[in-house]
Parts: C-alpha cells; sequence; structure tokens
C-alpha cells in the first residue's frame, strides 16, 4: 500500500500522507487539504472520517474485534472487575497489586458527595429522566470540587479520576432514590465497587441489601463490558468539550447527554420498550422486524445494527450468554430473553438485515441482564453511563495531551440564503411559517 494518496484537482495533482494503525487502517492525513486545495472534505456523520489518532481502544467492525488496550475483551470475561479494567484504560496498562489495592481505596474513600449536593436532588421534580439528574449532577462536581477545575498533572487528573468512578455510583444510585421517594444511603465502606452501588440503590435503613456473587459479576460484565468503545457519539463529544480546555466534569456531563439519545446509549430502554410491546401482544416479532425493514414506518429494531460493527458486536455475544447463564440460576424466567432470541433469529436469516450487516449490539441483551439484577428500565442508560466513565476520562485525558492539540473546530460547507439585505419590521411580508 503506498504511503501517499494523490488527489487531483482540475488536472494538477496534490499529495496527503497516508498513515498507518498498529493493527493495518490506513488514514489519509488531510491536515494540509485546505492551505494546498482551497477545498475541504464534507462527511455527513463523519462515516468515513478520524478525528484523532488513539491508543485506547481498538475495534475491527469487519471481524467483531474489540480490544482495550491491545486485550481481547473476552479475555476480561472471567478476569478482572470494572475497577481493574478501568485503571488500563486510563493509566494504559494493568495496574500492580499495590496500584489496584490504592486506587480501589481512594474509590472507597471518595464513594460519598458533599452534603450541599443532596440538596440538589431534593429540588428536581420526582419524575426527572434519571439521564438529566446524573448529567447536571456530574457538572455540579465542578462547584463542589473546584481544586480539580484545572488538570495540569498527573496527580491531580489521578485524583479527579478516582472521585468521577466513584462519585457516579453514589450520584446515580441517590437519583433513584429521590425519584422513589426514598431515603438516601450513604456508601458503606466495607463494600467494594458494585456491591456499594447496588446497596445504595437498594437498602433500606432497616434492611441491608446483600448483593450475592452471581449478581456482583453480572454488574461487573456489564461494566466492563460499556467501558469504552474508541470515537463513538458520546466519547467523541467527551473529546469535543475538553478539546476547548473545559474541565473533566463538564466534559463528562456532555458525553452524558450525548448517551442519552435513543439511538445511542438510550437504546438499552428501547430495546426493552420494543421488546415490551411485543410480549404484550400489540404486534408480533414478525410484524416488528417487517417494520422496521419498511423506510416510512419510523421503526428500527432497537438494539440492532452499529457505525462500525458489520458483524456481531462482541459485547452482544457476551451479554447474551451471560443472561442465558445468570437468568436460570436467578431462578428467573424472562419471556422477554427468548422473544429477543427470536427477533435475533429471524433478522439473521432476513436478506434486509443481512444485506446491511445489521447484528445484534451491546444494547440488545443488556437490558434483560439488568432487570433479571433489578435495575429499572429507566435507569439503564445511567447504568451504561457508569460503565463508560473510565473510557470518556481515558479519552479526555489523551485528547488534553495528543500531538497538536488544538480546540476541535470543524468546516462546513454553506448553503444558505446569498447577501441578503435587513428590510424593517413594516415592511415583511413572508408566506406563513410551517
Ligand atoms: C451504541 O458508536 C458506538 O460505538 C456506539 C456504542 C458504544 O458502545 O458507544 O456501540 C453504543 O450506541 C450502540 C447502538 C445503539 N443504537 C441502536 O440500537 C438503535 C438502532 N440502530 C440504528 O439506529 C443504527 O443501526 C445505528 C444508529 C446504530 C447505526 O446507524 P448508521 O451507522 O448511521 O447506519 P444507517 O442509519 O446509515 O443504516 C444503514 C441502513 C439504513 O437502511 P438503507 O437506507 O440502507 O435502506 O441500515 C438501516 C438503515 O435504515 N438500519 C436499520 C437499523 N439500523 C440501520 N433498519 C432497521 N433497524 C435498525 N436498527
Amino acid at each position: 500500500m503506498s504511503d501517499k494518496a494523490i488527489l487531483t484537482i482540475d488536472g494538477k495533482q496534490y499529495e496527503f500522507p497516508v498513515i498507518v494503525g498498529t493493527e493495518g487502517e490506513y488514514g489519509i492525513d488531510i491536515s494540509k487539504l485546505r492551505a494546498l486545495t482551497g477545498h475541504i472534505t464534507l462527511d455527513p456523520g463523519y462515516v468515513n472520517t478520524g478525528s484523532c489518532k488513539s491508543d485506547i481502544t481498538f475495534i475491527d467492525g469487519e471481524k467483531g474485534i474489540l480490544r482495550y488496550r491491545g486485550i481481547p475483551l473476552e479475555q476480561f470475561a472471567n478476569g478482572p472487575n470494572f475497577i481493574e479494567v478501568s485503571w488500563l484504560l486510563i493509566f494504559g496498562r494493568p495496574p500492580t497489586t499495590e496500584e489496584y489495592r490504592e486506587f480501589a481505596e481512594e474509590l472507597t474513600h471518595e464513594a460519598n458527595i458533599d452534603e450541599g449536593m443532596k440538596h440538589h436532588f431534593n429540588s428536581f421534580p420526582r419524575k426527572a429522566p434519571p439521564m438529566a439528574i446524573l448529567g447536571s449532577m456530574v457538572n455540579a462536581l465542578s462547584c463542589f470540587h473546584p481544586e480539580f477545575l484545572d488538570l495540569d498533572d498527573e496527580e491531580k487528573f489521578y485524583a479527579a479520576a478516582a472521585r468521577l468512578i466513584s462519585k457516579i455510583r453514589t450520584l446515580a444510585a441517590f437519583a433513584y432514590r429521590h425519584a422513589n421517594g426514598l431515603p438516601y444511603l450513604y456508601p458503606n465502606p466495607s463494600l467494594k465497587y458494585v456491591p456499594n452501588f447496588l446497596h445504595m440503590m437498594f437498602s433500606m435503613p432497616y434492611h441491608h441489601y446483600e448483593c450475592d456473587d452471581l449478581t456482583r459479576d453480572a454488574l461487573n460484565m456489564i461494566f466492563i463490558l460499556h467501558a469504552d468503545h474508541e470515537q463513538n457519539c458520546s466519547t467523541s463529544t467527551v473529546r469535543m468539550v475538553g478539546s476547548s480546555q473545559a474541565n473533566l466534569f463538564a466534559s463528562c456531563s456532555a458525553g452524558i447527554n450525548a448517551l442519552w439519545g435513543p439511538l445511542h446509549g438510550g437504546a438499552n430502554v428501547a430495546v426493552m420498550e420494543m421488546l415490551d410491546r411485543i410480549h404484550k401482544g400489540n404486534v408480533s416479532a414478525e410484524e416488528y422486524v417487517k417494520l422496521a425493514k419498511k423506510k416510512d414506518s419510523g421503526v428500527k429494531l432497537m438494539g440492532f445494527g452499529h457505525r462500525v460493527y458489520k458483524n456481531f458486536d462482541p459485547r452482544a455475544k457476551l451479554l447474551g450468554e451471560i443472561a442465558e447463564k445468570l437468568l436460570p440460576k436467578m431462578g428467573r424466567k424472562d419471556p422477554l430473553l427468548d422473544i429477543a432470541r427470536r427477533l435475533e433469529e429471524l433478522c439473521l436469516k432476513d436478506d434486509y438485515f443481512v444485506e446491511r450487516k445489521l447484528y445484534p449490539n451491546v444494547d440488545f441483551y443488556s437490558g434483560i441482564l439488568l432487570r433479571a439484577i433489578g435495575i429499572p428500565t429507566n435507569m439503564f442508560t445511567v447504568i451504561f453511563a457508569i460503565g463508560r466513565m473510565p473510557g470518556w476520562i481515558a479519552h479526555w485525558w489523551e485528547q488534553k495531551h495528543m500531538e497538536g492539540a488544538q480546540i476541535n473546530r470543524p468546516r462546513q460547507i454553506y448553503t444558505g440564503n446569498g447577501l441578503t439585505d435587513y428590510v424593517p419590521m413594516p415592511g415583511r411580508k413572508y408566506p406563513k411559517r410551517g
């Protein structure tokens, strides 16, 4: 493969360097395109555009490969917990035993939130969407921890990262408690990351919620599988906001808001609503698939398809396997799992989905598992955000320290009015809007 790309415009040839990634991906470096040719590129949705070089996560969408700092996702299935994987993503290698112990201790120590933050929860309406609360409260950390607004050294970054990963659990649990009119339960320093989160979610002052090993391992795995996914919409948002040198809390709050969308992290809620509709008999699996294939139906098969994976999303595979194993062990049978399997079976044999390479993605099975653990549907995307936090933090730091770091500011092709004069109000006559 040549190390140059040639572009010919009006008979004149321009050369651009071709860069090659670790796994042989090719990129044409067009950073000099406009200066040399007066042209920009146009790529709505950035389907063909790389925003950066990154060392954090590698995805091969054709082969269904996902690696965190080079380690294949499958190797996390029976090994490390979410905290160890968070350390790996943020600091670039697995922690030593001592580093792991210190980090875990820091998370335990920093699990609580400032008492002043509790009053904010009480001011939200009971019906406030938990993702709205989470995005607001992560941003509010900028008010309660001003010492972390300017992360100019590794030690402060380490401390801020630990606070965010630890406190997002507490903020999420408090959002749930507030929405359900329940008293806030403080983090319990004798509990590990996942059991402490579930304790804050489900314990009562008179009854301690015991997190069994099955539930602990399932939620650990769910967090691990969501921990990073290179330049997805929410992570690119964190990098975009961080490129203006906005602080870590503000940038991750922006990521939470991008994740909320039903085409992105909000899909896990939409999948359960879809499966529920089919279960309640409003529509059969076959009819739903037919609807999803019709352009004008406005219906998509939620949890299916992916911008990068044109093969199975390895996370969907692992989550489906965990659900098959876990539900019977928990003595639970969820008819939605059977419906999900039925939909998968129908689509894998249907030309519409096969031709467009639409396979189950991470959101297709995650909701069934979360429901088995007792997490309510409106908290599913919140769980995604807790899992994705280490990825956002890692990318924010990488953006801040990347070679030639500058504010991200895409160009556009203007297609609006040509030069237009201002007409004073009385003289205006326009057709009715809409
Ligand atoms: C996540 O980017 C990431 O990494 C995201 C994520 C992460 O970890 O951060 O992996 C998490 O967001 C997973 C995706 C969750 N979203 C959903 O499950 C929503 C349903 N999926 C679709 O909305 C869609 O597949 C996207 C948004 C995920 C991907 O959309 P693309 O890449 O822009 O693809 P497209 O919309 O251009 O679709 C190509 C074709 C179109 O048909 P044609 O115009 O070619 O006829 O496939 C069709 C689409 O209509 N299509 C679907 C479909 N997804 C795509 N048709 C029916 N059902 C679907 N789900």
